[in-house]
């Protein structure tokens, strides 16, 4: 038992606060950039997998290991493990539990017709992630590490990762959290960073057919000065009572505008949003209070491939109502790792229902939607160095 109460596990939580040298800044990095394997010999079935594989619901299913390593401040990164997938044992008083200092990350491997596996723009999500990580005054953990463990996981799992067919991937998803036991508001000394994979199909049921937004003047996602860049969980926490709303009034997502104004466009809950125009725009809101996705990213980097002025500038629900009323809005669209690129049909609020466009997908919508993953399944050039190969 340690000084918690806590009995000592092997791997990945360790609830002692070790007296190491003193090295007490948060973004040390020690050497130790390589994941240890230890093989489960307990893994399920080529017929077990093959039944979750034909039809994998999104976020359901996990893979037979996982990757774990253990931050202390003063001793930093230790224990990187790939072992095999099991529960956590944490102490009740572990920070997150209270205060919510966690971030993640979410990225996909796919499979292409040659049975190769490949990750895309993993050093985007890593660079990110560190990001992240210091806004919630959390440890950072290197891009070599971040790698490492990635690309071991997806090797020891790699018979998880769907045939290419539509848009199965194998969604990998990185995340970090407060495990120090202690009662009182400060970062936490003890972190743990854990990495899963679930093979997964569309984000939406619906997929590429199109959903709606509700735009909520009710509740708001981020402030200046806030969270709203970073990737983390508390975010998501605070949008979910927006997204009880928007189903209460059957729309699939919500879509938040800023705290300030209550007028301009900020992302959807899970996804950054597009907007198409006649004249051949392809507008996105600007970075500060949203997230830097990077399939935002991605698409604004294809856009003049499309015939496409990408464009970042604050995009009003006033301009929104106008341009889909008088067709000056086109198509618009959201994006994210899990949701690929997914079609905005309508959009509603309190007191406006739009239809946008045809009210059906937009061309150039399901253009870029095909061009990103052509990219990430190998069909169409990686001109841009995007991919890396993993198995
Ligand atoms: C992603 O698109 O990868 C996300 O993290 C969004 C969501 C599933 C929380």
């Amino acid at each position: 038992m340690d000084r918690n109460g806590l009995a000592r596990m092997p791997y990945p939580l360790v609830s002692a606060l070790s007296s190491g040298p003193e090295r007490t800044v948060r973004g040390y990095h020690p050497a130790v950039t390589t994941f240890r394997l230890d093989q489960s010999d307990n893994v399920r079935t080529k017929a077990e997998r093959d039944t979750i594989l034909a039809d994998p619901r999104f976020g359901t299913v996990f893979t037979d290991h996982m990757a774990t390593a253990v931050w202390t401040e003063g001793d930093g990164w230790r224990d990187h493990t790939v072992g095999p997938l099991r529960p956590f044992s944490v102490h009740p008083a572990a920070a997150v539990l209270h205060y919510a200092q966690e971030v993640f990350e979410g990225l996909k491997a796919y499979r292409h017709a040659d049975g190769s596996v490949w990750l895309f723009r993993a050093d985007a999500n890593a660079e990110r992630f560190q990001r992240s990580a210091r806004r919630l005054a959390l440890p950072e953990l290197d891009t070599a590490a971040f790698l490492d463990g990635i690309e071991q996981l997806v090797r020891v799992d790699a018979d998880w990762v769907p045939a290419p067919d539509g848009e199965k991937s194998l969604y990998l998803r990185p995340f970090m959290f407060a495990t120090e036991p202690f009662i009182g508001v400060r970062p936490a000394r003890e972190v743990t960073y854990c990495l899963i994979a679930s093979p997964v199909g569309s984000y939406f049921p619906s997929g590429p057919t199109g959903v709606n937004l509700w735009v909520t003047d009710e509740y708001v996602r981020a402030a200046p000065g806030g969270t709203g860049e970073a990737k983390c969980g508390g975010n998501y926490a605070a949008g979910l009572a927006a997204q009880l709303a928007a189903q209460e009034n059957d729309c699939d997502q919500v879509l938040f505008v800023d705290a300030v104004e209550r007028e301009w466009l900020e992302e959807s809950g899970t996804m950054n949003v597009f907007v198409v125009t006649r004249d051949g725009e392809l507008v996105t809101p600007g970075l500060g209070t949203i997230l830097a996705g990077v399939t935002r990213g991605s698409v604004l980097a294809l856009a003049e491939d499309h015939g496409l002025t990408p464009v970042q500038r604050r995009i009003g629900v006033g301009d929104l109502r106008a341009g889909c009323a008088d067709g000056s809005i086109t198509e618009i669209f959201a994006a994210g790792t899990a949701a690929v690129i997914t079609p905005i049909i309508g959009l509603r609020g309190k007191d406006f229902d739009l239809t946008v466009g045809t009210g059906k997908p937009g061309e150039r919508t399901l253009a870029l939607r095909e061009h990103l993953l052509d990219i990430q399944f190998g069909r169409a050039a990686d001109t841009r160095g995007w991919l890396r190969r993993v198995v």
